[in-house]
């Protein structure tokens, strides 16, 4: 049985879909080709470690049978609660595969501020890194269950929504199969969108955001108002995914700039966001948007190519950082 493995999967931007896509909607979401890598290393003694430097943990430590229990420090608690559902689930379970423990080391090459969502990439990471190290001993190896990416997501998904509470799992679903996807809720549908260029430009506030205090903030709005919006919303998604198909950029950007609307009208934006957003459609975008829950994180940009600098230009004017990005990136893979 191999001992170590090193695993990477990719951050993620919303591009259309976002709060509605938690209640039932569809969304637009790419990979993006700046990655989170996990080494998880079985070892002898029944003890789970943990170094996460991008997020304060070092050397941290307990043993196997309190995994979940106790104090978890926030940085912590993904990889934690993954590794204890992998061996929870029933397939897993079934073999008693391993009685040591799992050491875990992760780096991110995005910063966790970005809201490019490290939480769900590094547990998807671990996930399949323990898929692959036990991969000859597992039931779907002797065919019992052979959609590999598709158990990845569910033990990755629970783990999410076991921490958080809340959330529509888009941002576990493109960390696992990467490229970009049209998705709804709880990945009833994961449709793979085959497009080989976005010309997008992504603006970072500075401000960092909390995606369930940003959930729970429009819970306390009027939910008729919300349900409309979020149906309207679902409206805009069906018609971007011919326009993103098709690379109607000027459609898609229309799109994008009405969705914008009906965010603010969600109570998401904010004004440092507003004035990015605003700068970029003024310097030539086809459009612009903010990109997930909102309340700070980052922006998003559709634009010509003669408009790039123009665009880019705007939102540092704005007070915006430029983050520099590919989209469509791969999937969690072993490197
Ligand atoms: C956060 O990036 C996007 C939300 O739609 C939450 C989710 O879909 O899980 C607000």
């Amino acid at each position: 049985m191999k001992k170590s493995i090193t695993v990477s999967a990719p951050g993620k931007l919303m591009l259309l879909g976002e709060h509605a896509v938690v209640y039932g909607r569809p969304c637009i979401v790419t990979a993006v080709n700046q990655r989170m890598k996990a080494t998880v290393e079985l070892t002898d003694e029944p003890v789970f470690e943990l170094n996460a430097p991008d997020v304060q943990v070092l050397d941290y430590k307990k043993p196997m049978s309190e995994l979940g229990q106790g104090d978890i420090p926030k940085g912590a608690k993904f990889v934690e609660i993954a590794v204890k559902n992998f061996f929870s689930t029933p397939e897993v379970k079934k073999m008693r595969l391993h009685l040591g423990g799992v050491a875990v080391a992760t780096a991110s090459e995005f910063s966790s501020k970005f809201g490019f969502g490290s939480s769900s990439a590094s547990t998807v990471c671990v996930v399949k890194a323990l898929f692959e190290l036990f991969k000859d001993d597992l039931a779907y190896k002797q065919g019992l269950r052979v959609d590999l990416k598709k158990s990845i997501f569910e033990i990755a998904l629970k783990t999410v929504l076991d921490i958080q509470g809340k959330g529509s799992g888009f941002d576990v679903a493109v960390a696992v199969y990467g490229g970009t996807l049209y998705f709804v809720t709880g990945g009833k549908v994961i449709e793979l969108l085959h497009i080989d260029s976005l010309p997008l430009i992504v603006g970072y506030s500075g401000i960092k955001a909390d995606t369930v205090t940003l959930i729970n903030q429009v819970l306390e709005k009027d939910q008729d108002v919300v349900g409309d919006i979020y149906t309207n919303i679902g409206k805009l998604v069906e018609q971007a995914k011919p326009a993103l198909l098709s690379k109607d950029w000027s459609s898609l950007g229309k799109l994008m700039n009405e969705d914008q609307k009906l965010l603010e009208n969600l109570g998401v934006s904010i004004k440092k966001l507003d004035d990015m957003i605003l700068a970029a459609q003024n310097a030539g975008a086809y459009g612009a948007k903010l990109s997930g829950a909102g309340g700070g994180d980052c922006m998003i940009a559709l634009a010509p190519d003669d408009k790039t600098q123009a665009v880019k230009d705007g939102i540092t004017a704005a007070g915006g950082q430029v983050i520099e990005i590919e989209t469509n990136a791969e999937g969690v893979k072993a490197e």
